[in-house]
């Protein structure tokens, strides 16, 4: 069951950064598969954590790019990422104290933002690398750093 999918409207072209993007939808897709299937709170919420633990890797992967190639636009992007951070902590206090799942206005919420995020901010910074081929050569991936786990079944 799919809350929903990948398309080449989401690829920045990173083939590194992409991959990252595919996996943080595939986490949002199985949050959405253990809640509608009645997985329980528990199921639910080890995901949701894997989906935090994923999404600040991830951040912190994109903004070490964007950082290096000196993407003028690095501090604003920065922000957006802690707002969305901050969010999804909150959740995660609200879910603790619940007995239950996020609820799909949360997943809604995630999935949306995610969307629009990798859509705009994402690939407009993808757009201005391409432009400015002289600081690409300056981003380099961190070779050996692993993300915390890869997730099943999304590659
Ligand atoms: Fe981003």
């Amino acid at each position: 069951m799919e809350l929903y999918t990948w398309d080449s409207s989401f690829s920045m072209g990173d083939a590194e950064l992409d991959k990252h993007h595919r996996v943080l939808i595939g986490l949002i897709n199985d949050l959405y598969t253990a809640m509608m299937d009645g997985d329980g709170a528990r199921a639910s919420q080890a995901i949701y954590q894997r989906l935090r633990e994923y999404t600040r890797f991830h951040f912190e992967a994109e903004e070490r790019e964007m950082y290096q190639a000196r993407y003028p636009e690095y501090g604003r992007h920065h922000e957006q990422h802690e707002g969305f951070t901050r969010h999804l902590d909150a959740l995660a206090e609200e879910f603790g104290k619940k007995d239950g799942a996020p609820g799909s206005k949360m997943l809604g919420m995630m999935r949306n933002w995610l969307r629009t995020h990798i859509r705009s901010a994402d690939v407009q910074y993808a757009e201005w690398l391409a432009a400015h081929p002289d600081l690409a050569a300056l981003h380099a991936h961190s070779a050996g750093q692993e993300p915390p786990q890869a997730s099943p079944g999304v590659e």
